[in-house]
């Protein structure tokens, strides 16, 4: 019998080897199963409330026939699932109370590897924090994207072209009935976001860090590849025990730069950044805000996906996929990293072709030349800020003029269907209260609607500024993540409608443009409001939780305990 983690628990003769085996047996299982052989955890994110991973127990069937097999056995569990689109007030708020979850069953059980089932924004994240700060062998097997939305004819793309008819409503561009008819249209099958959105942008993220197999990422939901994918992934999972591959073996300091770079060519979500830096702090690999500048500058857009370009993810699957992309970016990459399946990333993807050209691009010939997501300093953001060009509207990236000032969102909502706001579409909309302290839970507000009397002009994106976050699937001028953020009495806090604030993408700075003395001044008449909960997981997060430019993690959840338990239960 080999020395495996699962053996302390089933290689026993005593009591707590009884215990162990004859409960899980009630389940008709034999005693061959524990003769030594990998057990692997099925860590499903599954849940009717998330439905981007309303498939994903499906897909647990498949990964637990690979893992047979392979000669290994699976026991599927389930794992605090987080639902973009239901969830209040942010799913960001609970990403660190499911790798809690997924931490503590992972290693609080009789497993060998595990097998991260996940989809939607965080809880693939969520799962893989979780998992970094155990390490064991690791594998992760996304739910793939929706079919792309069909709409009279057109394609629409989930969030990215609902921003785009509210708005139009908002302006009456389109009729109520017009509007309601959409909903049925967007969202066809089974799967997350058809955009290039927070929850595809992590998928590729996984695959870029080489910790899913190869091709995988863009796979559709409901494609038959992606229960091959999965199958497939059962098998390999138990290999990777066999092999005694740790997640920490894979997601290298290389791997981390290999993500931000391909991230940068396929305009992925802002989100990037945050789980990003959170997974490098379990792990133990150090990675900073500015890194995500420094390496993606010089890294083109490839990929033609909405929110920054017009396709939707099934288009880029046909396309070539992350393969495609990584083909083409490969002298850029760290391109003898080893992933997942064993092999290089110049194994695995230098055969990689390009399907469609008006989706995926050459190197050479890029949908824009320098696409990566630019981390902005200045006194308004002296710990960062960041901004997406690629979804931006180039002439308002280097610009000056007076701000409007939001203090919070409610007030936010109290007045931007005002017909007399006094705004033109120079203004520089600012809104504070959305970080991760002040909302709480740093929400996806940052893309927060232009105010009705600009709308009503025809204009459609103006610079705004905030402590959130934004929506994957969103576009426009949009700094978002000012850290500190002003709840906690960074200088956003300070700004007043009138105070003049200049971008500039040029010099990657974001600048109030008031005297020191002035500040200074501001500060010291400023008094912190940050929102009150005398109890429970809010109460933990709001005491720990850490600023967007550290990836918002829980302060005492960075790092890892590992995967060695001392004490036994009985
Ligand atoms: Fe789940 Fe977008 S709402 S992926
Ligand atoms: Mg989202």
């Amino acid at each position: 019998m080999k020395n495996r983690r699962s053996h302390e628990w089933f290689g026993r003769k005593d009591k707590s080897g009884f215990i162990a085996r004859s409960w899980l047996k009630n389940q008709g299982l034999p005693n061959d199963v524990f003769d030594g052989r990998p057990v692997i955890g099925i860590c499903n994110s599954w849940s009717e409330l998330t439905p981007c991973n309303a498939h994903l127990r499906d897909l647990a069937e498949h990964v637990k026939k690979g893992v047979l097999e392979a000669g290994g056995i699976a026991f599927e569990f389930p794992v605090m699932s987080l639902g973009e689109a239901l969830m209040k007030p942010t799913t960001m708020l609970f990403r660190n109370l499911a790798s809690m979850d997924v931490e503590e069953s992972l290693r609080g059980n009789p497993l060998d590897g595990v097998v991260i089932l996940a989809n939607c924004d965080k809880t693939t994240p969520a799962c893989l924090m979780g998992a970094a700060s155990v390490d064991i062998p690791t594998i992760v097997v996304s739910g793939g994207p929706m079919l792309n939305g069909k709409h009279q004819g057109q394609d629409i793309g989930s969030g990215t072209d609902l921003w785009k008819f509210s708005e139009d409503l908002r302006a009456q561009v389109i009729s109520q009935a017009e509007f309601d008819e959409t909903e049925n249209s967007m969202s066809r099958s089974p799967g997350a976001c058809n955009t290039m959105g927070t929850a595809s942008t992590i998928a590729c993220m996984v695959e870029a860090l080489g910790l899913s197999l190869p091709g995988s990422a863009a796979i559709p939901a409901v494609d038959a590849n992606r229960r091959r994918v999965a199958r497939l992934s059962g098998r390999r999972i138990v290999e990777l025990v066999e092999q005694d591959i740790k997640l920490s073996d894979i997601l290298t300091r290389q791997a981390f730069e290999n993500a931000i770079i391909v991230n940068a060519a396929i305009g992925g979500s802002t989100n990037f950044i945050l789980h990003l830096l959170a997974i490098a702090g379990r792990i133990g690999v150090s990675l900073t805000l500015e890194e995500f500048d420094n390496l993606s500058q010089h890294i083109p857009l490839l990929a033609n996906l909405k929110p920054s370009g017009n396709y939707l993810m099934e288009d880029f699957y046909y396309a070539g996929g992350v393969p495609a992309v990584v083909k083409q970016l490969i002298h850029k990459l760290h391109s003898g990293v080893i992933q997942i399946n064993g092999h290089t990333l110049e194994n695995n993807y230098r055969g990689s072709k390009i399907y469609n050209k008006y989706v995926i691009r050459p190197f050479n010939d890029p949908l824009q030349g320098n696409a990566g997501t630019v981390v902005l300093k200045g006194n308004l953001c002296p710990d960062g800020a960041v901004i997406k060009p690629s979804a931006a509207t180039p002439e308002l990236l280097n610009h000056k003029a007076k701000a409007y000032v939001f203090e919070n969102i409610e007030q936010y909502n109290l007045e931007i269907n005002d017909p007399e706001l006094p705004v033109d579409k120079n203004t520089i909309l600012v809104l504070k209260g959305a970080g991760p302290k002040g909302y709480p839970g740093m929400p996806e507000v940052g893309n927060f609607g232009l105010p009705k009397v600009i709308l009503d002009q025809g204009i459609r994106d103006m610079i705004r500024i905030s402590d959130g976050r934004m929506s994957g699937t969103a576009f426009g001028t949009i700094v978002l993540h000012v850290c500190p953020e002003s709840s906690v009495g960074g200088p956003l806090a300070f700004v007043q409608t009138g105070d003049v604030i200049e971008l500039s993408i040029e010099t990657r700075c974001l600048t109030l443009h008031i005297s020191d003395e002035e500040l200074y001044h501001r500060k010291k008449n400023w008094t912190a409001v940050l929102p009150y909960f005398p109890r429970g997981y809010v109460n933990m997060y709001m005491n720990t939780v850490q600023q967007a430019n550290l990836g918002a993690d829980l302060d005492f959840l960075v790092g890892k305990s590992g995967y060695h338990i001392d004490r036994e239960p009985h």
